[in-house]
């Protein structure tokens, strides 16, 4: 069977210094790419800066035969990092917007720095590489992004609420530029990963991290980036050797009349059709007002009993 490879091709890895981030490097530059290995080299909680981080993973790129460059700008600097690709090798193909850090705290003591940062470094610094690197991808017609959300995006987490909020915007950013992209043969999937790292490794216990492994979520990355990959504009998990798509999901809903009828009380008398998920749809889009609109109109008057009682729902008036 022949393997995956990516011979020719230019990889951009952001937080590549460790974590997943040097996983996807050493992987891409085993398979004939040539690798951007980026890195500021500070703390998880984003403090300081340092070249050995990224220096590191390019040396080991280098020891097994493989082509590698270092750069230690800030994601939020992304051009200079998508220049360091243009400059060394002259394209770039694929872009993992991978870079991360964490400032856990409750939202009651959360300090403005603490949302700035997390927001720069994930949403910014995902925004100025791949817009960077869009130009690029544009005229070659071709380009593969990976971005990186988070299971705390897509649930929630405690004391998680601006990492949460960074991750989410993961999302739509893809969501997006799957849309935007489709036409140029540029794709662009998001994955909430799980897996050992230095993120990690305070809040699980051992037994568990040894059962993720971070190189565990390389292979569905290799997939997705592979020039031959269809899939654009999806979420993933991925993590101790599962992985699993997700998607939106819409109740069928309720429909009223859209007139002076149309109050809080003919609403909650029919509560349980706004959350019936037995006819649900997996929409792409949002819903069709116009269409909707159009049908609502042809309704008659709401039962629209005003005395509310949120425990028996609604008083019948
Ligand atoms: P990690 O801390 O090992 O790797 C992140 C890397 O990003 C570090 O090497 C760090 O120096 C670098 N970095 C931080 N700020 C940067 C900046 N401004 N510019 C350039 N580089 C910067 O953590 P890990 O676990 O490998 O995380 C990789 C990505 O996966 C992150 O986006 C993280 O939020 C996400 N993630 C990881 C999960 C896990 O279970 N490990 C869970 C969910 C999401």
């Amino acid at each position: 069977m022949s393997k995956l490879r990516y011979d020719g091709q230019v990889v951009v890895v952001t937080g590549a210094g460790g974590g997943l981030g040097r996983e996807y490097c050493l992987y891409f530059a085993s398979r004939g790419a040539s690798v951007v290995v980026n890195d500021l080299g500070g703390s998880f909680k984003g403090e300081g800066k340092s070249t050995k981080a990224a220096d590191v993973v390019v040396d080991e790129i280098k020891a097994a035969g493989g082509k590698a460059v270092a750069n230690y700008d800030s994601v939020t600097d992304g051009e200079k990092i998508i220049e360091t690709a243009i400059k060394n090798y002259g394209r770039i193909d694929v872009l993992i917007n991978n870079a991360g850090i964490l400032r856990d705290i409750s939202f009651k003591n959360m300090k403005d720095q603490d949302w700035d940062l997390i927001i720069a470094v994930h949403v910014k610094g995902s925004y100025k590489c791949a817009r960077a690197a869009w130009p690029y991808f544009r005229k070659q017609k071709y380009g593969r992004v990976i971005n990186t959300a988070s299971a705390a995006g897509l649930f929630g987490s405690f004391g998680q609420c601006n990492y949460s909020a960074a991750k989410l915007a993961m999302v739509g950013f893809t969501e997006t530029l799957a849309k935007e992209g489709a036409k140029y043969n540029i794709h662009a999937n998001v994955i909430a990963p799980i897996a050992a790292s230095r993120m990690t490794e305070t809040v699980m216990p051992p037994d568990i991290l040894a059962n993720l492994k971070p190189d565990w979520v390389v292979p569905l990355v290799a997939v997705l980036v592979h020039k031959d990959a269809e899939e654009n504009g999806s979420i993933f998990e991925v993590g101790g050797g599962h992985v699993a798509k997700l998607r939106w999901e819409r109740s069928s809903g309720l429909l009223l009349k859209a007139d002076d009828t149309y109050t809080p009380g003919a609403i909650l008398k029919k509560w349980d059709q706004v959350s019936d998920f037995k006819n649900a749809e997996y929409p792409t889009g949002a819903a069709d007002f116009m269409g909707l609109l159009e049908k609502s109109m042809e309704m008659g008057p709401n039962d629209k009993g005003e005395t509310l009682d949120f425990k028996g729902k609604v008083a019948l008036v």
